[in-house]
């Protein structure tokens, strides 16, 4: 018997009764689905899995992108695809990325379909006090959408972000210190546009997919108007009755979406404060399959 249970008022969802380490029955997998488009993050507690196992639950939900660049160092032996983040040293060496996802920002945003969901495994949580640290903190965008004016979103209807990676280090060209710095360079890359008010594939309700991390400017505006937008967007998505804060347990398996949230991750334990995450990235050619998706939530609706 699976349970759903929502975790706050506009984000977030704990489900039990989900074994991650096996494969998912079609069933299982609709309810799953329908359950992550409905609550933008779902909790998987008390899971035991290993990198191949998460890889396969993640696999259910799209292809898994093996990790590229100067995180690829970091990687489960034989399972490219789990990304290993810690602040854990083993002989003096680092055994994972200490500093993946300080800034506010959503993954995966420069493939050409965009990234659909990452899928967390917490092994070490770091406490102090009796405190949980190293949360995860998201802003929900499906609400900041629901949020905006009449007149902007009027006026957003066929404009695009575009993002070539040159903007990666977003606190240089924003008046806003809480984005947070990166300690990694910008580098160029092939510009790729996404709508801005984008149609969740799942749940089909508009989102406001605008990634403060990454976008350069926003195509769709007269030249004058970009910026004033970009930084009014910004500002508007990071307000607190948007915000949501999750604090690990170790056997967490965690599953957010990209397409209704922006995220980041607190820094704010100590180096022998011990913090392991396994994580798996989600692209989104299976969700943008609106046949694979409607078969999937059809089963849902079967099982429910
Ligand atoms: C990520 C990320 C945040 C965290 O894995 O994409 O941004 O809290 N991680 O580890
Ligand atoms: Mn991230």
């Amino acid at each position: 018997m699976i349970s759903i249970e929502p975790l706050s008022s506009h984000l977030g969802a704990s489900v039990r009764g989900v074994d991650v380490s096996k494969p998912l029955d079609a069933a299982t997998f609709g309810l799953v689905l329908k359950a992550i488009g409905d609550y933008g993050l779902l909790r998987f507690p008390g899971q035991t899995i290993t990198p191949a196992q998460q890889r396969d639950f993640a696999a259910h939900f799209g292809h898994t992108q093996a990790i590229r660049g100067r995180l690829a160092i970091f990687t489960a032996p034989g399972v490219p695809e789990i990304n290993i983040l810690s602040n854990i040293k083993e002989n003096g060496q680092p055994i994972g990325a200490t500093d993946a996802g300080v800034i506010w920002h959503t993954d995966m945003v420069h493939n050409e379909t965009p990234g659909f969901a990452n899928v967390l495994y917490a092994l070490k949580v770091p406490r102090r006090d009796g405190r949980v640290l190293g949360g995860t903190e998201f802003y929900n965008l499906q609400a900041a959408y629901e949020d905006l004016p009449d007149d902007i979103k009027a006026r957003l209807t066929d404009a695009y972000g575009v993002y070539t990676g040159e903007n990666y280090t977003s606190i240089e060209r924003t008046p806003f210190p809480e984005y947070g710095t990166n300690s990694h360079k910008a580098h160029k890359k092939e510009p790729v546009r996404h709508r801005i008010i984008a149609t969740h594939p799942i749940s089909g309700r508009k989102t406001l997919y605008c990634d403060p991390g990454h976008v350069d400017y926003i195509e769709g505006l007269p030249p004058g108007e970009r910026d004033e937008m970009l930084q009014y967007l910004l500002k508007h998505i990071m307000q607190p009755k948007f915000h949501f804060v999750y604090d690990w347990c170790e056997g967490d398996v965690m599953m957010w979406d990209n397409l209704r949230t922006v995220h980041h991750a607190v820094l704010d334990f100590g180096p022998e404060e011990h913090r392991l995450i396994w994580r798996c990235q989600v692209e989104g050619d299976k969700v943008f399959d609106a046949a694979f998706v409607r078969q999937a939530l059809s089963q849902a609706r079967a099982a429910a």
